[in-house]
């Protein structure tokens, strides 16, 4: 029979979640470093037994809404949401706001006071990072991060899950990342460092990650162990990696530059050259939607290395894992009657 564990009890969470549980309920996930090295621990490691045992969690977050504000299109992370909560026993509600940014109709402090009435979380995916800190600073739920113009933090949560899963640890592991330096670079960035791990970047001139967020990520490395080192030579990026992982060239929101980035960014193609240099056992990484044949081509994304796929399932896992920490959802296997 499945046990069934008191929603309230506060022994129960101790005994389920990670010790650092009570610090991550109500919390806000606006960027990758707004997480201790121990709290970004206890979302991973949450992350893997939820995915080794989701059942434990099917109804942890019972009756919980979600709302989700989508100002960019998307496919992994709206539908790793919308699953990760259904299948945690809540619900999510989804506001196309592709056509009227946040905060053109109605205040974000306005909406913030209304939606904490209303919902456990807020989800946002946005242009400016300044629309999802400002509806953190004023809603007292939670806020995530489901993608900024500088930051993604929950790809970055699924990308070292799947890490780990490929090497065991991301302690010491050589992860470069080849192409823009744009908002996945930046909280893959944050990540490595926090789990420290050796991160290189190779990018073109002018398109390096932002100076700031790699002095924060450096930060963060020399209390961890990891590096982050910054390359213009993509051969030199990826010599002796275990594991490459790029983006497009041209996020959303830079579409008018597509035409001029092509060109600046084909040296930076991951085809099976440039994998070449890589350690033996090197994986292939993309957060996806890629284009193919641009910044990587087929052969590569469609290759034995690559580990695309376990990173979008991961997405899933990863979110189940966040949601539960910021919702203070305990593991409960049965709905209340
Ligand atoms: N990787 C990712 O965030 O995909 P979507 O843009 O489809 O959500
Ligand atoms: N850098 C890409 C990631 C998409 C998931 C973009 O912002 O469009």
């Amino acid at each position: 029979m499945a046990k069934t564990y008191n929603w309230n009890s506060p022994e129960t969470a101790a005994s389920t979640l990670p010790s650092p549980v009570e610090s991550l309920a109500g919390r806000d996930l606006c960027s990758i470093a707004d997480f201790s090295t121990d709290e970004i621990a206890a979302v991973m490691k949450l992350a893997h037994e939820v995915k080794a045992d989701p059942g434990k969690y099917r109804w942890a977050l019972d009756a919980k809404q979600m709302v989700m504000f989508f100002e960019k299109a998307s496919l992994r992370t709206r539908l790793t949401f919308e699953t990760a909560i259904n299948t945690l026993g809540g619900n999510a509600i989804f506001v196309d706001q592709t056509q009227s940014p946040l905060g053109e109709r109605e205040s974000l402090a306005d909406m913030a006071r209304n939606l904490e009435r209303w919902v456990s979380v807020i989800v946002l995916r946005t242009y400016a990072r300044e629309t999802i800190t400002e509806m953190a600073q004023y809603a007292t739920c939670p806020v995530i991060n489901a993608l900024s113009d500088l930051e993604h933090p929950c790809q970055a949560l699924a990308d070292f899950m799947t890490i780990e899963e490929r090497f065991g640890t991301a302690k010491g592991l050589k992860f470069t990342y080849v192409g823009d330096g744009n908002n996945v670079c930046h909280s893959l960035m944050l990540m490595a460092a926090q789990l420290g791990a050796h991160c290189t970047v190779g990018s073109p001139k002018n398109y390096a990650p932002k100076a700031d967020i790699v002095a924060q990520a450096r930060a963060i490395a020399n209390e961890t162990g990891g590096s982050i080192n910054l390359v213009s030579d993509p051969v030199v990026a990826v010599t002796g990696a275990d594991a490459i992982y790029t983006d497009v060239c041209t996020s959303m929101g830079f579409e008018h530059e597509v035409t001029k980035r092509a060109p600046i960014f084909k040296p930076y193609q991951v085809n099976e050259q440039l994998m070449a240099h890589a350690a033996p056992h090197a994986v292939f990484m993309h957060c996806l939607p890629a284009h193919r044949n641009a910044e990587v081509t087929d052969a590569v994304l469609d290759g034995p290395q690559s580990v695309v796929f376990d990173q979008a399932e991961n997405r899933m896992h990863a979110q189940k894992a966040l949601l539960l920490m910021l919702l203070g959802g305990t593991a409960r296997e049965t709905a209340r009657q």
